[in-house]
């Protein structure tokens, strides 16, 4: 079920392209905004730490990191579609002129960022699209020791366990794993997951 609807939704909101994806980037503002705010409280950032932020979409994560590491931080998103990239880059304008945030192609497989310089790994609605071994893997490369990943999406668009991405992330080296399913009141509950990388 969560299969078929994501095919059907790909070029709006898995793989945003041409008219349908800049329609899906203006309701994904709207419809996952308390989910991105969401994110960013749990990753607890801190003046002066280096985010990436995956799968940005139309950009309010990207925003609310920037917000949160400044002065001294940097956040890098990376998305592979065109449109959304334009998208986060208008609204983080300043932000991309003062090189807090920088917006580049990439996904979680292949990130772009060098080994161990990562602080902090944030991913809303966009894991159910990873290669996920290949993007765990990527994410335990990037982030340095003690690094800290926060990941959450809708439940419905999730065609895994919850179980299975704690599973994953344990396989790839993460540990103090916690996934729970938050409900909310309109629409399937949350599946949230924190973890971190060993000291
Ligand atoms: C449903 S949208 C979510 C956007 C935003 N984070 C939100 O919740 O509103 C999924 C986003 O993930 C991106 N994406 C697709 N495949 C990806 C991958 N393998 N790794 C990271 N992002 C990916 C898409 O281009 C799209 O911008």
């Amino acid at each position: 079920m969560a299969r078929l609807l994501m095919r059907w939704l790909d070029p709006a909101f898995g793989h945003p392209r041409g008219v349908l994806g800049r329609v899906g980037g203006a309701m994904m503002l709207r419809g996952n905004a308390e989910q991105e705010h969401r994110a960013v409280e749990q990753a607890v950032l801190r003046p002066g730490e280096h985010v990436l932020v995956l799968g940005h979409g139309p950009g309010l994560g990207l925003a609310l990191a920037a917000a949160a590491v400044d002065p001294g931080g940097h956040v890098v998103g990376v998305d592979p579609s065109e449109p959304m990239r334009r998208m986060a880059a208008a609204r983080c304008a300043d932000q991309i002129a003062r090189g807090v945030v920088e917006v580049r192609p990439g996904r979680a497989e292949n990130t772009g960022c060098s080994g161990a310089s990562i602080d902090v790994a944030i991913s809303v609605n966009n894991i159910m699209l990873w290669d996920r071994e290949a993007g765990f893997n990527e994410l335990a490369r990037v982030l340095r020791r003690g690094g800290r990943l926060v990941a959450t999406v809708h439940r419905h668009v999730l065609d895994i366990s919850p179980d299975q991405l704690r599973d994953d992330a344990r396989h790839a080296g993460f540990t103090d794993i916690t996934v729970t399913s938050r409900p909310r009141r309109f629409t399937s509950s949350a599946v949230e997951l924190l973890a971190s990388l060993p000291n």
